[in-house]
């Protein structure tokens, strides 16, 4: 703090945030197999990244997020080779590895036996989800480190994904040795989760990669309709993503003192605040700023967060799940 009480900037600068050189990948490729954590941007979100072939460092982000052990990790791979390692990938898997890696898609897939990922980050099933992340500093990162890499993203468990470094810092604290700063992440929703253990493949979560592109490949997909209770996928679990702020969503009337998150031209007026996925209607715009907005809109001095109706389509899915969660009574 400065003498007039007013902070200073220096002092809210996080020593833990360094931009991706390639000194620094190389000492968070360091930091990682020794078994520390370590915050990277992928194209979708910012993942908490740990060796998943070390348990301690896999016990680490359960801890660090206080995630439920139950809720399985998604490994990261430079490449499909460095898959096959681990998971069986039969003819089907390979046709969707090849179309959509890399990018936000994650192929959860039978094990391999002889899989050197820790049972802890599968939460004991004898699946494994994987997938190769479309960001260079990403890539950079997992070729480094040369082994694969669990990372949820980096945030507390069931609150808003980080989109940029700075939201990593506040969410995770001491936890994280080191985060690698690559910018706001383009995409911003996380991964689509596809399941091919199933006979007609399973999306467990939407994300990132449209089910429309998903099914013009592979053909016809079954939506998971886990209860909450026992949950397909874990990221089924019905309150997640959540702002602190109560959400209101579909709404196009103003309550008093609600911030709005408006889509598309002409937003209703009234509102104590107001910020525009997209002024031009554009989902694949909203995706990428919808975590940041929600953050910027979560303040006390606003009564609740109301959004505008969004499009069920492309990136529409992916944006709907997550405020549905994050509008989904609290435990
Ligand atoms: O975009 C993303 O996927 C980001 C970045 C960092 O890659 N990661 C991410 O991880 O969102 P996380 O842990 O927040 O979400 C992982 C999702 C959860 O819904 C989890 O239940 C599901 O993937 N999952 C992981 N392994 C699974 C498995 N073996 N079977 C079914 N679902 C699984
Ligand atoms: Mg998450």
């Amino acid at each position: 703090m400065r003498e007039d009480g007013s902070a200073d900037k220096f002092t809210l600068m996080d020593a833990r945030i360094v931009p991706a050189t390639t000194e620094t990948i190389a000492r968070a490729a360091r930091l990682l197999r020794e078994g520390r954590l370590v915050a990277f941007p992928t194209e979708t979100v910012y993942g908490l990244g740990g060796d998943a072939t070390n348990d301690a460092a896999v016990a680490a982000i359960f801890a660090a997020k206080a995630r439920p052990r139950f809720n399985p990790l998604i490994i990261h791979v430079p490449g499909l080779a460095e898959a096959e390692a681990l998971a069986v990938i039969d003819e089907r898997a390979r046709r969707a590895a090849r179309q959509f890696w890399p990018g936000p898609l994650t192929l959860v897939l039978n094990r391999r036996s002889d899989c050197p990922v820790s049972l802890l980050a599968s939460a004991g099933l004898d699946t494994v989800a994987v997938r190769v992340p479309a960001h260079p500093i990403a890539l950079a990162l997992l070729r480094e480190t040369g082994r694969p890499v669990a990372a949820p993203s980096a945030n507390r468990s069931g609150r808003v994904s980080p989109t940029e470094a700075a939201h990593v810092a506040a969410e995770l604290g001491d936890a994280v040795a080191l985060i690698v700063d690559g910018g706001a992440c383009p995409v911003g929703v996380e991964s689509t989760v596809l399941d091919l253990t199933t006979e007609t493949p399973t999306l467990l979560r939407p994300g990132g990669e449209t089910l429309e592109a998903l099914t013009e490949l592979l053909g016809p997909v079954d939506l998971a309709s886990g209860s909450p209770e026992a949950p397909r996928s874990p990221g089924q679990l019905t309150s997640h993503y959540a702002p602190v702020l109560p959400l209101r969503v579909n709404a196009i009337d103003a309550h008093p003192g609600e911030a709005l998150l408006a889509f598309g031209a002409n937003p209703p007026s009234g509102f104590a605040s107001m910020l525009n996925l997209s002024p031009r209607g554009d989902l694949v715009e909203a995706a990428a700023n919808l975590f940041a907005m929600l953050r910027r809109l979560d303040r006390p001095e606003f009564s609740a967060i109301t959004v505008m109706p969004i499009p069920e389509r492309g990136l529409g899915r992916a944006i709907n799940d997550r405020l549905r969660r994050a509008a989904a009574p609290r435990p």
